[in-house]
């Protein structure tokens, strides 16, 4: 297996990043610095990185999660807050696949195969993500065109978004808001710029997986064909 492969598998970063991070000397296969495009055969090299030994997991668990609100995305939060680990249990070593704000809730997918999230985040694939976003007060179309053309925020114009209005009750408007970008806090910047209060927000969609009817704090496994979605050239 080629060396990038080796460590993307094993969580260290994208294959493209691991090119860089053996580039920069970090890596070391049997005692000796490792070279770009180096093949390892996993069963038997000793592979470092900045000096601690990196193995494959043995078996790759992929969960989806419904994150509740309130719950920090870290494997342990500085200011000791409930992590979305604390809602599994499972002696696999876990990850989540990009992140939620703590305020926000909805799916989001664990796993310990380092190349599944490497995947998903890569912007090359752009598999979209579907909010659901309740927002205080009732909306105007104007405003709904403004979001879906992409807002300006400190002079930089945000990506195009597909917005469709879901339902208003006479205090909050519900929309489906769909992204294919991971910009940080992408969704709460947008309303922020058109002076909009989020008051819940909720991922119900990532690529062709849903939340569907899984309960608040509840996880579990994906299907294989909703592995194969992400797997699989797209
Ligand atoms: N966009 C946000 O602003 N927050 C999230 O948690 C996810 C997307």
């Amino acid at each position: 297996m080629r060396l990038n492969k080796f460590l993307s598998a094993c969580g260290v970063a994208s294959r493209r990043k691991c090119d860089e991070i053996i580039q920069n000397g970090q890596v070391f296969v049997n005692g000796k610095v490792a070279s770009v495009g180096q093949e390892v055969n996993q069963k038997k090299d000793v592979v470092t990185l900045d000096g601690a030994r990196l193995k494959l997991p043995s078996e790759f668990v992929y969960l989806k999660l419904h994150k509740p609100k309130g719950y920090a995305c870290t494997a342990s939060d500085e200011r000791g807050r409930k992590t979305i680990f604390d809602l599994v249990e499972t002696d696999a070593r876990l990850f989540s696949v990009g992140r939620l704000d703590y305020n926000t809730e909805g799916l989001i997918f664990l796993t310990n195969d380092g190349e599944f999230a490497n995947k998903i985040a890569h912007p090359h694939f752009h598999f979209e993500k579907e909010y659901q976003v309740t927002v205080e007060g009732e909306m105007k179309e104007s405003e709904l065109a403004v979001l879906r053309n992409g807002v300006v925020e400190n002079g930089v114009k945000m990506p195009k978004t597909k917005v469709k209005f879901l339902s208003y009750d006479g205090k909050n408007t519900k929309l489906s808001v769909v992204i294919d970008e991971g910009q940080n806090h992408q969704v709460r910047r947008m309303f922020d710029c058109i002076g909009r209060t989020i008051v819940l927000l909720k991922r119900v969609r990532i690529g062709q997986v849903r939340l569907g009817g899984l309960a608040r704090g509840k996880a579990k496994p994906m299907t294989a064909e909703e592995i194969a979605f992400f797997m699989g050239e797209k």
